[in-house]
């Protein structure tokens, strides 16, 4: 079967043919995204108002370019799937309201996507992966990990109590007068600097409960930061070393609690897998520190390819494929949502 999956809850505009065989192996036809960075770059954060109006002016046109590259018209797609939630309303209701039209003009299902449930499966769709399995979803919206027990099977066991972690990077880069977004830009000061010459704070490190914190980390920083005005270029490096050495040991901290927790559940499965998503998973550091961890653990660690971990609608059109194989549908009466806890 395929489907078109229309993702967008934030700045990326994106659309995508995916085909799922009866056996659940899935190919990605097309998957095209445009992103908005430039538009929300002066502003050093994504303004609701503008996302909403460049979804409108640019959607037709990417879905139209989705189907093309998929060498399949309209009439052939199978469901049409759609991000209903969570994120910001404006984005959601344009993607949301075109993909309805789309299925009712071409009598075809549709199916209303959670844009989590999105990044959970994707490592279904490029690697056939097997349920149960851990998410560790970092972006610049969540920060959760999750329990993928089955499909429509979440467990969140943990998320963050304040700012997401791709937050914590980017207001971090902007009050250092780094360019958005902060991630790339904090991670490439940070290979010149001492990550040692600033002792930071690792917020909720040694709880037992598996939640992460990062706005006292932020704050440490503007301290730290204010200190030293004018700030130096091996200022910034420095700062964002300690910064990312801070992020990395709460991680770590966090992280190989969970492994050890779903070790004691699951001791049954003998290479268990943890699946990272989310633009923040692109950070060599932390990548690092992860698959160090994985490995003292025993576990797989699986990053999907990095256009796939950031937003896109293929992992929406591929969950849309999954709800399908497993005989659920959704009435064109459901309304988006901008928060929709998995
Ligand atoms: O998943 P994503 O593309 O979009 C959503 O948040 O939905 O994630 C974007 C976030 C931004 O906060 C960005 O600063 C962060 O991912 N990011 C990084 C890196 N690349 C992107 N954070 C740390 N290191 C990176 N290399
Ligand atoms: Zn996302």
């Amino acid at each position: 079967m395929r489907v078109l999956g229309i993702e967008t809850s934030c700045d990326e505009t994106a659309a995508a043919v995916v085909e799922r065989d009866e056996q659940g192996h899935g190919r990605i036809l097309s998957n095209v995204v445009l992103s908005q960075i430039a538009e929300h770059e002066p502003y050093g954060g994504v303004v609701p108002e503008i996302a909403a109006r460049s979804h409108v002016e640019a959607l037709d046109r990417l879905v139209a370019r989705a189907l093309e590259e998929a060498d399949t018209p309209l009439k052939e797609i199978d469901a049409v799937a759609a991000t209903a939630g969570p994120g910001l309303i404006g984005g959601l209701i344009v993607g949301l309201m075109t993909a309805k039209a789309l299925a009712m003009a071409a009598g075809k299902p549709f199916h209303a996507v959670n844009h989590l449930e999105g990044h959970a499966l994707t490592a279904r769709l490029t690697d056939n992966l097997a349920f149960p399995y851990l998410l560790l979803l970092v972006s610049g919206g969540h920060t959760q990990m999750i329990l993928v027990r089955g499909l429509g099977q979440y467990e969140r066991l943990g998320t963050t109590i304040d700012d997401a972690l791709g937050e914590a990077f980017d207001k971090t880069a902007k009050l250092l007068g780094l360019p958005y977004p902060g991630g790339p830009a904090v991670e490439k000061a940070a290979l010149s600097g001492d990550p040692a010459r600033f002792a930071l704070p690792r917020p909720l490190k040694g709880e037992a409960r598996l939640d992460f914190s990062f706005s006292g980390l932020k704050t440490a920083v503007r301290q730290t930061a204010s200190e030293l005005v004018p700030l130096s270029d091996q200022d910034v490096a420095d700062i964002c070393a300690s910064f990312q050495a801070a992020v990395a040991d709460t991680l770590a901290d966090r992280v190989s609690r969970s492994l050890a927790r779903f070790r004691e559940q699951f001791p049954e499965i003998g290479e268990p897998t943890l699946v990272v998503a989310g633009g923040v998973a692109a950070n060599k550091a932390l990548r690092a520190v992860l698959e160090t961890l994985c490995a003292r653990h025993g576990f797989r660690f699986l990053a999907p390819p990095h256009i796939l971990c950031t937003d896109n609608a293929a992992m929406i059109a591929w969950a849309g494929a999954e709800h399908a194989a497993n005989g659920q549908g959704d009435s064109l009466d459901i309304a988006p949502r901008s928060r929709w806890p998995l």
